[in-house]
């Protein structure tokens, strides 16, 4: 099968997951949150007390774990060794633990193949940090989608809220700018927009707006 895909890279919190889900249920495509990926390996290091920054020991851990996406009903789940982690892997600790180990070229070597796979198989929107420059670099369209490090501070503060799990605003802040000049200042496939993608501002957009840009985009781009 010739698959459609759809690239949307970014920093945390600028509206890629809620963005590509909505879109991808209208265009009835699957949607892929690789993010989910390096958090279920960040997972595994904290459950094995491994600092998620010790390069050495969270590759050694790679050894004997499986990690797997499942589509159910169209949601995606996250497996950790045939464990359902994908509410345990959204906790702050879990999201740090996540961008420490992305760092690691074993962890992205480790998950490449499996988003490949994914890819080739299905029409996706797939989200991340490097999919459009590495993963899928044929995609058919590569959105980057942005916004000012408060904006979504505050996006992922209420998001957060609403699950019930407290947090403090600002070390959400603390984080996402911690975190943000990780993924972009690693040496491998660090966070930045491809060459052919359109990049998104959502700073000043409500996530219907938001969600409008990007379909109006894709519509244009696959000519529907
Ligand atoms: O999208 P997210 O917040 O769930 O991602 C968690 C971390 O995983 C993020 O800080 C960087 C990393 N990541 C990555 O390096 N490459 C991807 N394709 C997706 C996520």
């Amino acid at each position: 099968m010739n698959s459609i895909n759809i690239a949307i890279d970014g920093p945390a919190g600028a509206g890629k997951s809620t963005i590509a889900k909505s879109a991808s249920r209208k265009l009835g495509f699957i949607y892929v949150d690789t993010g989910a990926l390096y958090r279920a390996v960040g997972v595994n290091a904290l459950r094995r007390s491994i600092t998620p920054s010790d390069a050495e020991n969270v590759e050694k851990s790679l050894a004997d774990i499986k990690v797997e996406l499942k589509f159910i009903d169209g949601q995606q789940r996250v497996y950790l060794n045939g464990e359902d982690v994908s509410e345990e892997i959204r906790t702050p600790a879990a999201s740090m633990a996540a961008s420490d180990v992305s760092a690691i070229p074993a962890v992205r070597a480790f998950l490449f193949d499996l988003q490949r796979d994914i890819a080739s198989k299905n029409n996706c929107i797939m989200d991340g940090r490097d999919i459009g420059t590495v993963v899928l670099p044929d995609a058919q369209i590569k959105i980057f989608l942005t916004a000012s490090a408060e904006a979504r501070a505050k996006r992922r503060y209420a998001e957060l809220t609403e699950k019930g799990i407290e947090v403090d605003y600002n070390n959400v802040l603390e984080e996402m700018i911690q975190r943000d000049y990780n993924d972009s200042h690693r040496e491998i496939a660090p966070l930045k927009p491809a060459g052919d993608s359109v990049i998104i501002d959502t700073t000043d957009l409500s996530l219907e707006q938001s969600i409008d840009a990007v379909l109006s985009l894709i519509s244009q781009k696959l000519g529907k």
